[in-house]
């Protein structure tokens, strides 16, 4: 066979051809590597963030149709491009063309902050219009299911996007938009067209939501007491204006070469690895004769994974992609058969077709496959992975095997002779961890899904930790046929997740067989399924009695629901049981994010070009939506520049007896090792850290060496080939193994007011119990990254993604032994931080300085997300124990906190977080008696760090759980026994600093209101009443939030402002973007002072040769501290300028023409601004002197449904309420809350953290540690900004808002707990209180639910005292 040894591609409408392009090579690298558009971003590069997103085009000549699809650029091979048109976030719009409307929607809605992500939002959109120019909200929603973002908290780009949808309304899925029939009315809005391309026509005209406000831009409503607010709904303000005939034209080559590329094969090799793409199925089965051991890919999703993470070599790759019997569908009698490349996306729209036409009683397994590929990975993903690929990777969590294995699907394989054979899925095809029963000579053909029969029922079940874009802790596929007399003719169970493959129920399927379908099958179920599905106590996975309790849950939702079936035709032969247990099957449906924005609008008198307090867009928006927004690891390469890789540690504590680095500088392009040998100066950071290890490793993912090489590939390469000896030590991982060995850190602190003793004695009730709150990964969507360029006399400019420059200038000026001046740091901006970029960025920082020393190379270094995970940790796990005494009357008297917290092997940060604690141990409650302190436990982990909210949020979680104790010992409403503790104006806190300006009276009330609190309290209670397997819950938790670095040297904060001889203006200072808004607040208040309009300013990084000594960018300072040096910077130049002025009162100058004079009459256009927060000063030993500046306070009431049999749960609604003072820029700072909160959301309910017994860590991306998406954050999401709030100690009587708020998640914990309670009560538990310990995932809401199904499972404890848990709770 000829093989073409060329691949032609487009990129952005630009011919590309490669001749022999490397097999190993991704389309990413490609784009950033050799292309250097970087707008296409790495976050994770497993298939599980979307940051890389790129749309691909290919023209299809059989259908005469170009079919265009989100796929990510991480996770495609380069080689596999031939014929195709790559279009990335450069090629759709530009600062300097145009902006799409995409992007410009996204920007205007204030859907970017650190923007890290925004590229590929913008690419997954732009996706979905050139395939539906008027997509449904559904649509939308499901494009994105592959796209994270950290930083905004999803509402504002959802309200980017949505005016491109069909009506556009604030209504969401409940908007008449949606229907496709003709005109319908309802009480809200009514839809007056049915054209699938044109967006508007609601009957509500002017007043609908979706057109523009007349007023202003916005909504604005004076009807509250004289106060201004501006409403923001949905779609308030942007309009779309999209014309998909705007759009660039498929490039004509690709269309009229289409047959002659789709049908050529190719062949590529590196020496390395080989590339095939065979174009038939003789030239496939002669590769496979030649190589039996290649490897098939189609999607590559999977085989991605393997290579660059699990470092699988695979030598020959064969593309399955362009052989025609691999992607032939098939209608057959029996059922449809789909060629083994064919996509997941195709596998649905053809199901779909087939359950559109025919009747429902044929098409049960297409409806139960179309649902689980709703849940199935990203769309990014689906678009390209392949049902064969599902299939033989064997995987024992896949979630089409289930299914196909109950439905007994039709396999077809075909060997290298050519001869086919017919294999039904059944318990003999897996036949152990990822192995099947295929012959090695042959491959996949087809798989045949069959059509339902009459009385045959089918059903699929997944449950992971997150509903979308997660895999499964266990799924299932049911298949019960049904005789007339409504007896059991065949059944068959099959489940993933219970086992090293997907395996069948035997047992129970024939013991099904002859039964009727009533109570008492179900019991013999329960019992037979126990059986058949036993899990030792170490199974890998873990979480036992979770899953062996799924496995009978999900049969009792099978149960039900075909018994409902029964009944509706009249066939019920067990009465159904009260009308509320039909609740276990109902399917958890949710609707797309919306929500209102209230704030206060700036007064009608305030001049125009007066910035401060108006909405202004992020000053990076536009440029971040059109990836011209620069990250450090966009900076192009210079010469000589070299790639760091590191070697790690993979034991938690060893001596190092040998560390050979010879294998891997024998590899071509390795230039040399660095290690603690090659350190100029201190091998010591911080609190004991070191650089590199040297005799002995102290946790994993500590840097041993590092590996400087050409490339990243062959870095990471050759630190791989270093080897390293260990005799393993003895290690401490759990705050549990802390304890029982005493290993601790000096913790010198505690706070006591009152007399705790006497009090305990005097109360009527004494409440103890304890709360576990789990680690917390930051998961920024820019890993660690910096640049190193050495120069003369020891000097080092370094361009890093850290939250304090000044900080690694002092570290690094330490390790090299040179003074700081020598030391420039640079930070343009930084692609998130949330606290992980203080401390730990000095894990990459000083192994390179040293390496950039040594080597006089410039030296670049962006960790994978995996190395990032394991090296730079978390935020503080805290066990919390508590004493609590109180009356019936629901006040507190007295409380004792003890906090232990899992500091890892450094106390770095954690006195500071213990300290932070101290002072949240109250959160809004006055008690009189209160002693409050713990213990650092060290630990071989990573040192933990710093992360939003500083150990606040972990002490508010532990007192809002003894709020709720008390509350359920009392059979008060929690809330009521929350407000009869609140702080009240000059009350003092337990570190005796009064409170004034105390809001919380205030947010509390307002969030009461907003929330319609009382009516749904009772709608909820309601609910419950009626449903005993789905269950609500209604909660409202308050904040209070002190507001300082309570290290007080570092309340200082300088800034530089410069106006040229043009007028424009040059702000500097020492703060860090990181996506919070820091730069544009700086500039609406420097164009407030200079009176000039905002594009006359501008800030290009932060850089310690600027403004030196500053302090970190964290602890929600930056903007007081800053905004204060700026504003005394800009009034010294504003005077400068008037007293000018004054000289030359005789003409009224422009701004440019007064600076022009100014600068000929030669006054100084530059000045230096400096500010400290006064006051500040505690002292512990005498519990005297000020914490805090001053206090924020907020309430969020938030309202869920949880599934009772698995644990699932919804955030139906969240309202919030925070004191922002009188904001500076109302839009930022809701963006903060929203972002806040969902990350609070994060922490309380879905991230959870595992690690094993022995400190590896199981969570190192996307793909295993899961984030809130789209699809997770509340249904309706409104933010309002407490209204009259000032506050006389921070800038313009501003407050922060970027850590505050993030606590108040926990009114969805507190909700879900509600719920549960609701459940335990009709399970007749409602006297044995539990705590719900964070995140409260759905193994912990579901055990916690407790019933026959979990009961039954009991027994599962430990049957081995020396067996370990697969993970253990840190
Ligand atoms: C972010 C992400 C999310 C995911 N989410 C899920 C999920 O929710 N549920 C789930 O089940 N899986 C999930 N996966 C796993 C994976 O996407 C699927 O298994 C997918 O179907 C694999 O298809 P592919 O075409 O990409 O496989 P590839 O990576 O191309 O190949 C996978 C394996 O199949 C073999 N193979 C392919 N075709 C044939 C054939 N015709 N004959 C013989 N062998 C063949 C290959 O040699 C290889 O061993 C996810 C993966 C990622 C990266
Ligand atoms: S970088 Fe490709 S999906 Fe995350
Ligand atoms: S803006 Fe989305 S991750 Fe930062």
């Amino acid at each position: 066979m000829a093989e073409g040894r060329l691949i032609v591609f487009f990129v952005n409408g630009r011919k590309m051809e490669i001749s022999n392009p490397d097999p190993e090579m991704t389309l990413l690298q490609y784009l950033r590597q050799n292309l250097q558009l970087t707008g296409t971003k790495l976050g994770c590069g497993e298939g599980g963030c979307g940051a890389c997103t790129v749309m691909v085009s290919r023209y299809s000549p059989t259908q005469d149709r170009i079919h265009q699809q989100s796929v990510t650029a991480c996770l495609t091979p380069l080689c596999s491009l031939h014929g195709v048109a790559i279009t990335t976030v450069e090629g759709v719009g530009s600062l300097s063309t145009r902006l799409h409307p995409v992007q410009k929607n996204l920007a205007d809605a204030h859907g970017t902050q650190c923007g890290f992500c925004t590229p590929g939002f913008v690419m997954s959109m732009y996706t979905l219009l050139r395939n539906h120019p008027v997509p449904t909200t559904h649509q939308l929603e499901t494009a994105f299911d592959g796209n994270l973002c950290r930083c905004t908290g999803y509402r504002s780009i959802i309200d980017g996007f949505r005016p491109f949808t069909r009506g556009g309304c604030g209504m969401g899925d409940s908007c008449c938009m949606n229907e496709t029939t003709t005109t319908t009315t309802n009480n809200d809005c009514c839809v007056t067209t049915t054209n699938e391309n044109v967006a508007g026509g609601c009957c509500k005209g002017e007043n609908c939501c979706t057109k523009e406000p007349t007023n202003e831009g916005n909504n604005i409503d004076n009807t509250i007491n004289g106060y201004a607010e501006e409403t923001h709904s949905a779609t308030t303000k942007f309009s779309p204006l999209y014309d998909p005939t705007q759009e660039p034209i498929f490039p004509p080559f690709l269309k009229t070469q289409a047959m002659r590329l789709n049908k050529e094969a190719l062949k590529f090799t590196s020496g390395r690895v080989t590339w095939y793409r065979p174009t038939s199925l003789t030239q496939l089965l002669d590769i496979k004769k030649s190589h039996p051991d290649c490897k098939l890919v189609v999607g590559n999703t999977e085989i991605g994974i393997e290579t660059r993470f699990k470092k699988q070599h695979y030598p020959v790759l064969v593309a399955a992609t362009h052989v025609p019997e691999l992607l032939t569908v098939e209608h057959t009698d029996s059922g449809i058969k789909f060629g083994a490349s064919v996509t997941l996306v195709t596998l649905e729209s053809v199901l779909k077709e087939a359950v559109n036409d025919l009747p429902e009683w044929k098409t049960s397994v297409f409806s139960a496959v179309m649902e689980m590929l709703r849940w199935f990975a990203g769309s990014q993903v689906r678009n390209v992975a392949a049902l064969g690929g599902n299939i033989m990777t064997a995987s024992p969590i896949s979630d089409l095997n289930p299914l196909l294995m109950a439905c007994g699907a039709k396999l077809q394989f075909i060997s290298t002779e050519a001869t086919t054979r017919d294999v039904t899925m059944d318990s003999t095809f897996f036949t152990g961890y990822r192995k099947t029963a295929t012959q090695p000579s042959e491959i996949l053909l087809s798989v045949c899904v069959p059509y339902s029969r009459q009385n045959e029922y089918f059903y699929g079940y997944k449950q992971a930790n997150r509903k979308d874009d997660d895999t499964s802790i266990v799924n299932a596929g049911m298949r019960v046929v049904l005789n007339e007399d409504c007896t059991v003719q065949e059944a068959a169970l099959a489940f993933g997740g219970m086992a090293p493959t997907t395996v069948l129920a035997t047992k129970t399927s024939s013991a099904l067989v002859g039964r009727k379908w009533n109570e008492e099958l179900l019991s013999l179920a329960c019992q037979t399924l126990a059986e058949d599905l036993p899990l030792s106590d170490e199974a890998p996975g873990g979480m036992i009695q979770y899953r062996r309790s799924l496995t009978v849950s999900f049969f009792f939702k099978c149960y039900m629901d075909i018994l409902q079936r029964l009944h509706k035709q009249n066939q019920a032969l067990d009465v159904l049981k009260e009308a509320s247990h039909v609740s276990a099957t109902q399917p958890m449906k949710r609707e797309l994010a919306h929500g209102t924005q209230v704030f206060e609008a700036v007064t009608p008198d305030q001049p125009l070009e007066d910035a401060v307090h108006r909405p202004l867009v992020h000053q990076a928006a536009y440029k971040q939506t059109t990836g011209e927004a620069v990250y450090v690891d966009d900076i192009p390469t210079s010469q000589g520049e070299l790639y760091m890789g590191c070697v790690l540690s993979t034991q938690a504590h060893a001596r190092l007896i040998r560390v050979d680095p010879a294998p891997a500088l024998a590899i071509n392009g390795v230039v040399d090792f660095v290690s603690h040998k090659d350190i100029p100066g201190s091998n010591i950071w911080g609190d004991g850290n070191v650089v590199f290890a040297s005799d002995e490793v102290t946790h994993q993912g500590q840097v041993i060496g590092v590996v400087l090489a050409e490339n990243k590939t062959l870095a990471q390469r050759a630190a791989a080939a270093v080897v390293v000896e260990y005799e393993t030590l003895d290690a401490v991982i759990t705050i549990q193994d802390a304890i029982a060995k005493d290993s601790y850190f000096p913790q010198p602190h505690s706070i006591q007011r009152g007399d705790v003793t006497a009090a305990f004695a005097e109360v009527e009730h004494v409440l103890q119990g304890e709360v576990h709150i789990e680690a917390q990964e930051h998961l920024y969507l820019e890993t660690n990254v910096a640049l190193v360029r050495p120069g003369e006399d020891g000097e080092m400019e370094i361009f890093a993604s850290a939250q304090s420059p000044s900080g690694v200038q002092e570290n690094v000026a330490k390790t090299l032994n040179v003074s700081r001046s020598k030391i420039n740091v640079r930070t343009k901006r930084v692609g998130g931080a949330f606290g992980g970029k203080q401390a730990r960025v000095y894990v990459i920082i000083l192994p390179m300085v040293v390496a950039a020393h040594k080597l006089k190379r410039a030296v670049r270094c962006q960790l994978d997300r995996n190395e990032d995970m394991m090296m730079t940790a978390t935020r503080h796990p805290m066990l919390g124990q508590y004493k609590v005494g109180f009356n019936s009357d629901g006040k507190v008297q007295v409380l004792d906190v003890n906090m232990y917290l899992n500091a890892g092997i450094t106390s770095e940060t954690s006195n500071g977080v213990m300290e932070k604690a101290m002072f949240n141990t109250d959160n809004c409650y006055n008690i009189p008696n209160l002693s409050t302190g713990g213990e650092l436990c060290k630990t071989n982990l990573p040192s933990n760090t710093a992360f939003r909210g500083f150990g606040g949020p972990q002490a508010m979680v532990v007192a809002e759980t003894w709020i709720n104790h008390v509350a359920s010992f009392l059979k008060m409403a929690p809330e009521k026994v929350r407000e009869i503790n609140f702080y009240k104006e000059g009350d003092l806190t337990h570190y005796n600093q009064k409170l004034d300006h105390v809001t919380l009276q205030g947010c509390w009330e307002e969030c009461m209101e907003r929330s319609d609190f009382s009516t749904r309290r009772r709608e909820v209670d309601k609910f419950n009443r009626e449903n005993r397997w789905r269950k609500r819950g209604l909660s409202v938790v308050p904040t209070k939030y002190g507001m300082a670095f309570t290290a007080v040297f570092l309340n200082q904060g300088g800034a530089l402002v410069n106006i040229y001889s043009d007028g424009s203006v040059l702000v500097s200072f020492g703060g860090v973007e990181m996506g919070q808004g820091l730069n544009t607040k700086m500039i609406q208040i420097a164009s407030r002072l200079l009176r000039v309009p905002t594009s006359k300013i501008s800030i290009t990084e932060t850089s310690t040769d600027i403004v030196p000594n500053s302090s970190i960018t964290a602890a929600s300072m930056s903007s007081d501290i800053y905004g204060e040096a700026v504003k005394e910077a800009c009034e010294t130049l504003r005077t400068r300028l008037d007293v000018h002025q004054k000289t030359r009162d005789d003409v009224t100058l422009s701004w440019e023409e007064l600076v022009q004079s100014a600068y000929k009459a030669r006054v100084n256009l530059s000045a230096s601004g400096f500010h400290i927060v006064p006051d500040l000063g505690y002292d512990f030993q005498t519990n005297q002197g000020r914490v805090f500046s001053y206090f924020c306070f907020g309430a969020a009431c938030s309202e869920v449904e949880i599934d009772c049999l698995t644990g699932e749960h919804k955030v139906l609604r969240s309202d919030v309420v925070m004191d922002a003072g009188k904001s500076l820029n109302p839009t930022l700072d809701i963006g903060q809350v929203e972002g806040a909160f969902v990350q609070g959301y994060g922490m309380m309910m879905l991230e959870q953290y595992k690690v094993r017994p022995d400190g590896t860590l199981l969570t190192r991306g996307p793909g295993t540690y899961k984030v809130p998406t789209l699809g997770t954050v509340p249904e309706v999401f409104n933010v309002s900004l407490l209204r009259h709030a000032r506050n006389p100690r921070a800038v313009y009587s501003s407050k922060n808002a970027g850590e505050p708020p993030l606590f108040l998640a926990a009114s969805v914990l507190h909700a879900v707990h509600d719920a549960v309670t609701s459940a335990r009560r009709d399970a007749g538990l409602q006297d044995i209180y539990v705590t719900l310990n964070t995140p409260a995932t759905p193994d912990r809401i579901r055990l916690a639910c407790s019933d026959r199904f979990t009961q039954q499972f009991q027994a599962a404890e430990k049957k081995s005292q020396t067996a370990k848990d697969w993970y253990v709770d840190l």
